[in-house]
């Protein structure tokens, strides 16, 4: 489970980016993280990776308390979540082959392992027959099948997706997010954070909605209301 214990998070004495925020997220859950432009998302995001530290509060993965990590045990608590951003954030020099075993590599993974792993999370995000494209040989839904890839590929228990269709076309977007879905069931927690009304209205899961840094509504089956 992940829980954040009455987080806050000041970039500026002036204003809160998070204020509060008391939130669990169970294993094999799928949220929506909604709310508009500056209303946190990114950073509930960031601090449940550690990118950012909160102000006040603490936050656990499983047991582990995440904000009180140092700098050597991040890594091992960043292999459990998978990223993936709205600009993709592929290596250009790379296949996207090459792009999803440089993940495993990072993480220390053998040859063979890696051998056998990326052509099944290819296979699972639909880009076989791409494997050996370069990125910007690739539409922007295929980058982020990509992205996707290698946010899997090392079985984190959790996929953060921060605006993962933000430079998508409805009908692509969709497909990412079916992508998703599919994840969620096969076991996979996942937290979608997007302004995207007609996305999180379809997915009729639930749904935490931030306004000005604070939790104003987390609704089973939710909507996008703000
Ligand atoms: N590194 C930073 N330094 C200062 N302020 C920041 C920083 N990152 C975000 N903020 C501010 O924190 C608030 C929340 O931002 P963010 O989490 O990016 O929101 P969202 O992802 O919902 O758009 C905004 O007011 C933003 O300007
Ligand atoms: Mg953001």
């Amino acid at each position: 489970m992940i829980f954040f214990d009455d987080v806050s998070k000041i970039y500026t004495p002036t204003q809160a980016a998070l204020r509060n925020v008391t939130l669990r997220i169970l294993p094999k859950e799928f949220l929506s993280i909604v709310g508009a432009s500056g209303a946190g998302k990114t950073t509930l995001l960031k601090l449940l990776i550690a990118e950012e530290r909160p102000s006040e509060g603490k936050i656990f993965l499983d047991g582990v308390e995440v904000t009180s990590l140092g700098y050597r045990d991040l890594p091992q608590v960043r292999r459990r979540i998978g990223t993936v951003f709205q600009d993709y954030k592929l290596l250009s020099g790379k296949t996207a082959y090459e792009n999803v075993a440089f993940a495993m590599e990072a993480a220390g993974a053998k040859d063979s392992e890696i051998r056998d792993s990326v052509p099944e999370v290819l296979d699972l995000v639909g880009l076989v027959e791409k494997a050996n494209n370069f990125p910007h040989e690739l539409s922007g839904g295929e980058k982020q099948r990509v992205a996707i890839a290698r946010a899997l590929v090392n079985r984190p228990e959790v996929i953060m997706a921060d605006e993962p269709t933000g430079n998508l076309d409805p009908v692509t977007s969709w497909e990412i997010i079916k992508l998703l879905v599919k994840i969620n069931e096969m076991g996979t927690t996942v937290i979608l954070a997007t302004h995207n009304k007609e996305i999180v209205d379809d997915l009729g899961r639930r749904v935490v909605t931030l306004e000005g840094g604070k939790i104003i509504m987390d609704e089973e089956k939710g909507k996008y209301v703000i």
